[in-house]
């Protein structure tokens, strides 16, 4: 059983306090696409801390606790050296900092892809660390076995296919996939594997735009889309992407903030103030009584 918590979102000095949960659940999640049709899109964004979650908790369906977070919160060069134990604290943070989306943790490489005995003992452990809901594993049609695996046992499970950043390696970097008619047919056949296979949801990046509605067309549970479609069944992008807290972003992301320019311009003013002594100023100083 998990133990959540609301907090006071108003101050960062919060006691957090234990609230009955009202969360979106993975089925209903997937009850959203009926018959090849999801009326309403599905939200879904990455968060790594507790007030990152509960900043997006109103407006998303599900949080990914992404393995994108070695890069983003790391500075580390890639998903590769990510680590279950990074993975399960900050899914831990933002199952506290949220009380209404679904909250998915990304399966670090390396701990899943040996055997579905692997995987499962690290899907157990994450969720019960974190208190989410759901693992995300990258891969299709070698995954299945796993997927199934997992699913069958009480381990809900997303998977993720086109550019998966964890084979890197493999793929040589994080170019589009599907130009070629082989590349195309194998990533229908990779989702379709994980849907067989009892996948809720499955993830399609970095696809050409026909090959993400040939995948939505041909599975039964939701696609959610990033660099794919607006035909997908979802979206998802890398918070700190759409924030702006980076110069450089991949071409499908679309800025929606420029927070990177707005904090400089705010550490710029601290630091100012502080070298001619103007802050603390008297309203941010205690003076003695009476
Ligand atoms: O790690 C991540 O954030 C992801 C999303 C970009 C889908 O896998």
């Amino acid at each position: 059983m998990s133990t959540t918590f609301q907090l006071d979102t108003s101050t960062s000095r919060a006691n957090p306090t234990p609230q009955p949960m009202k969360r979106l659940t993975v089925p209903r999640i997937r009850a959203r696409k009926v018959d090849g049709t999801t009326e309403e899109p599905l939200v879904m964004l990455t968060a790594y801390t507790a007030r990152q979650a509960q900043l997006l908790d109103a407006h998303c369906d599900l949080l990914l606790v992404g393995d994108s977070l070695g890069q983003v919160i790391y500075g580390l060069p890639s998903t590769i050296p990510v680590t279950l134990d990074m993975m399960a604290n900050h899914a831990a943070a933002v199952v506290r900092g949220s009380y209404h989306p679904v909250v998915v943790v990304d399966m670090p490489f390396g701990s899943y892809e040996a055997s579905p005995q692997q995987a499962f003992e690290s899907a157990a452990m994450l969720l019960k660390a974190s208190g989410a809901a759901a693992v995300k594993l990258e891969g299709g049609e070698a995954m299945a076995e796993t997927a199934a695996f997992l699913s069958q046992r009480g381990i809900p499970v997303m998977g993720h296919v086109g550019l998966t950043p964890q084979a890197v390696n493999v793929l040589g970097g994080y170019m589009a996939r599907g130009r070629s008619d082989a590349e195309a047919d194998k990533i229908v056949a990779d989702a379709r594997a994980l849907d067989d296979a009892g996948a809720f949801a499955v993830v399609v990046e970095g696809v050409v735009e026909p090959i993400a509605i040939a995948v939505t067309e041909a599975i039964s549970c939701p696609t959610i889309g990033i660099g794919a479609s607006a035909q997908c069944d979802g979206q998802v992008l890398v918070t700190d992407d759409m924030l702006g807290m980076f110069e450089r972003v991949p071409r499908f992301v679309k800025k929606y903030d420029d927070i990177a320019q707005q904090i400089e311009g705010s550490v710029k003013r601290y630091a100012e103030e502080v070298r001619a002594r103007t802050f603390p100023g008297q309203e941010q100083t205690y003076q003695p009584k009476g």
